[in-house]
């Protein structure tokens, strides 16, 4: 079963309340789901969001025993987000978490495709019922168009070198299963040697990446669920690799915005509306602890934000009377 990674820092973040209306938007096995519904009884309510059907199955049942009543559960991308959370009637929102990557579940199904630790077709499509498998796309890409991926979406440093292999060798042979792909990639990069992780480890994520377009999703939902939050209203994510951290962090950083001293005198914000305001301005952690409990927690981060409790409205309470020449802009300047 998935273990929630840093579960009471994340719905602390939240700071849920009873009759709360909540969104998640990688509901997996509700791990975080079903704790975010214990705050918030008795009235609270969520939305879960998966694209795996497998996921959405097993979490209903687990939140129907949980919170009778309480939740709605939806096969369906996050980059809908907006769209969903109107259809099912989650229009505004007190909370939202977005926990992205694959779950322990997905990654042990050796059917699945995602793990190099276990042979299974190379598939990676977090709804296994529709889109490019892994295999498709590695029989796709050009040499170029391979190396773009692992650079772009893996960092990966021996891009073009794997790319080279991969096309070498699927003149041989098709590469359509995990082991197979993981000794190309290690032999390309001439074995283990210098690597801490295995060699493999990068081309496997920016695979996952491209297959399910995470990052394009992941904007898409992040602006989707900004728009939604009431006022007071919080919003938490994890991430686990860099550039999913990287987009958190700057879609996050853009809606905090920042002031801008005028000749004048007073000030003037910029930024992006929904202003929000940072529950935590470093990114938070796992504990040592939970690390040794949960190893898959490693290179966890969590970033939190808020919508001010009232509104837009409320940031002019601190602005001194004496600089009422003031103004509020919504877009970047
Ligand atoms: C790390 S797991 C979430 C685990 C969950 N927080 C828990 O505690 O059980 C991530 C989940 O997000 C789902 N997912 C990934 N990308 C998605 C997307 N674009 N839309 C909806 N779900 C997505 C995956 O299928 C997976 O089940």
């Amino acid at each position: 079963m998935h273990i929630p990674v840093m579960l009471q820092e994340t719905v602390d973040c939240l700071a849920v309340r009873p009759g709360g209306v909540y969104l998640d938007a990688t509901l997996g096995e509700a791990g975080h789901a079903v704790e975010i519904l214990r705050r918030a009884a008795p009235g609270g309510r969520l939305l879960g969001i998966d694209r795996d059907p497998v996921a959405i199955a097993r979490a209903s049942a687990r939140l129907q025993e949980a919170a009778p009543g309480a939740a709605v559960c939806v096969q369906g991308n996050h980059a809908d987000l907006g769209v969903l959370a109107d259809e099912h009637g989650f229009p505004a929102l007190d909370g939202v978490v977005i926990d992205t990557g694959v779950s322990s579940g997905q990654l042990d199904e050796a059917e699945r495709g995602f793990s190099f630790m276990r042979d299974g077709p190379l598939d990676m499509r977090m709804d296994p019922t529709r889109g490019e498998t892994a295999a498709e796309l590695l029989a796709r890409l050009d040499a170029e168009g391979l190396a773009e991926c692992f650079r772009t979406l893996g960092e990966e440093p021996g891009a073009m070198r794997i790319a080279r292999a991969i096309i070498r060798e699927r003149e041989r042979r098709p590469i359509t299963t995990t082991l197979h792909l993981a000794e190309v990639v290690t032999r390309a990069l001439g074995g283990r040697g210098n690597y801490r992780r295995h060699p493999a480890t990068r081309v496997f994520q920016a695979l996952r990446m491209a297959v399910n377009g995470e990052l394009e999703a992941l904007e898409a939902a992040l602006e989707a669920a900004l728009t939604r939050l009431r006022p007071g209203g919080r919003m938490a994510v994890i991430t686990f690799e860099s550039l999913n951290d990287r987009l958190v962090k700057q879609t996050f950083t853009e809606h905090v915005g920042r002031e801008i001293s005028l000749q004048q005198g007073g000030s003037r914000w910029e930024g992006r509306l929904p202003r929000m305001t940072w529950v935590a301005r470093r990114a938070m952690r796992p504990a040592e602890e939970e690390v040794r409990r949960n190893p898959r927690a490693r290179g966890a981060k969590l970033r939190a934000v808020s919508r001010p409790a009232g509104g837009e409205e409320s940031f002019r309470d601190r602005v001194p009377q004496s600089t009422l020449k003031t103004t509020y802009t919504g877009e970047i300047v």
